[in-house]
């Protein structure tokens, strides 16, 4: 297993492109089995989690492959008939696998997809996702793990759903199933992340008749068919957020190239209330970390509220204020693993539940530290650049399902970071 070792202490200066955003390109690429015929995606991260969706559109029939030209786009052929099923050895490696669902029961009415299961984070229901795909007309049955979901009247039929919980991917899924059902869905209490609008501007783009994604209520007119894709995914916000907390870091100044301000504002708001300074340039948005942060609460909320994939990121800024933050987790149940890892680089966090006291401390220091989820390997690597000596941070195959060679984009920023392969 890779590692990454990183010399910490040493300022941060320059700027770093963002690339597509993972949360976008998943529900994209798997709209594209909505429709026969040859699909193009680009602005694509190079991630496992893309990978990984990748072989499963593969093992089900379609041909995925990139671009020679520009290795950011990727290219499908969706062949008339596919093989509907999501096998749970590739599911149990990406749970956004479960975004084949809406699809298949939209376009051929019989879905076999493995039951995600839980994560590092918390349990991931998919309750609402059913729910909603059977209020449309789905017969699911759960058996031996299997989302096992047929259709008995051939094609979905059009309604009215109010989702119980804000649900990104139950969201984008119902709203691929929507996209070809008979007649028109209206769904209410729908997620709002800029990834939902990104997922209904593709899907307009293939022919669909979508209104509204991107707020909390979306229409939706059913069409007898859609035309392949072609579709640029938006910059990924979460990796963008992850640069301008390195920026807000002590002594650096960073700029961070390609980010979408609009989607920034939860996150802005908190590094300008901490003492970073943060101005908008051409094409992005700078952050300077004008000394030591100011102590600052945080609770993490649906978009447009401060984002939970930025919440471990955030709590390494905290960690070296001049005073104690509160960060509330309200997203998901266990998504504080980074804590004890912090801990060992020298913060002081005490977790209740799902509350993390944050006394902030001078300064870290290095050490080996384990990555658990996704965002907490993201901190890890922020923390071992703010901390005085050497940090490695191990288990880093968490780390890029979601960060392009985040080591090859830090390191031009005068970070001493580099990847031990292992
Ligand atoms: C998406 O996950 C993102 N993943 C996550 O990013 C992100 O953390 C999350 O949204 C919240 O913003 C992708 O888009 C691929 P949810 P998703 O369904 O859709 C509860 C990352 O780091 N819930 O919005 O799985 C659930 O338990 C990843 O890139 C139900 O109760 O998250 C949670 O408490 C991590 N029933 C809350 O809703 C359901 O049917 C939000 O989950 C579905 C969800």
């Amino acid at each position: 297993m890779d590692k990454i070792v990183i010399e910490g202490g040493v300022p941060l200066r320059g700027s770093v492109d963002v690339s597509g955003a993972k949360n976008a390109a998943l529900p994209v690429l798997a709209a594209a089995l909505l429709a026969e015929g040859e699909h193009e995606v680009r602005n694509v991260p190079d991630l496992a989690d893309v990978r990984t969706l990748g072989k499963l559109l593969g093992h089900m029939g379609a041909e995925v492959a990139r671009a020679e030209a520009d290795r950011r786009t990727v290219r499908l052929r969706v062949p008339a008939a596919v093989t509907p099923e999501a096998p749970y050895e590739l599911v149990k490696t990406m749970r956004a696998s479960v975004l084949v669902l809406g699809p298949l029961l939209a376009r051929w009415g019989k879905a076999r997809v493995s039951l995600p299961g839980g994560c590092a984070i918390g349990a991931r229901p998919i309750d609402q996702h059913l729910k909603a795909l059977t209020a449309l007309g789905a017969e699911i049955r759960l058996e031996h793990g299997y989302v096992n979901a047929t259709v008995p009247r051939g094609r979905l039929r059009g309604t009215v759903f109010t989702f119980d919980a804000q649900t990104v991917t139950g969201t984008e899924n119902v709203m691929m199933a929507a996209a070809l059902a008979e007649g028109e869905t209206v769904l209410r209490n729908c997620a709002r992340e800029p990834e939902v609008k990104d997922l209904g501007d593709a899907l307009v783009a293939m022919g669909a008749l979508v209104e509204g994604a991107g707020t909390d209520e979306i229409w939706i007119e059913g069409v007898p068919s859609l035309r392949p894709l072609s579709h640029a995914v938006i910059p990924d916000r979460i990796e963008a957020g992850t640069f301008l907390v390195a920026g807000a870091l002590p002594g650096n100044d960073v700029t961070v190239r390609g980010c979408v301000a609009a989607h920034q504002e939860a996150l802005v708001e908190k590094l300008r209330a901490v003492g970073a300074e943060v101005t908008k340039v051409e094409g992005g948005l700078r952050v300077v970390g004008d000394g030591r942060p100011r102590p600052v609460d945080v609770r993490t909320a649906p978009h447009p509220g401060f984002p939970t994939d930025m919440q471990a990121q955030l709590m390494v800024l905290l960690c070296l204020a001049d005073g104690t933050s509160r960060i509330t987790e309200t997203v998901f149940e266990n998504r504080f693993m980074h804590v004890q890892e912090l801990i060992r680089l020298g913060a002081h966090v005490e977790v209740d539940g799902r509350v993390a006291m944050v006394k902030g401390v001078p300064e870290l220091s290095g050490a080996p530290v384990m990555a658990s989820d996704l965002r907490a390997s993201a901190a890890l690597v922020l923390a071992g650049l703010a901390a005085s000596g050497t940090t490695e941070v191990l288990r880093v195959y968490h780390l890029d399902r979601g960060y392009e060679r985040i080591e090859e984009k830090l390191a031009p920023l005068g970070a001493r970071i580099r990847r031990v392969r292992g």
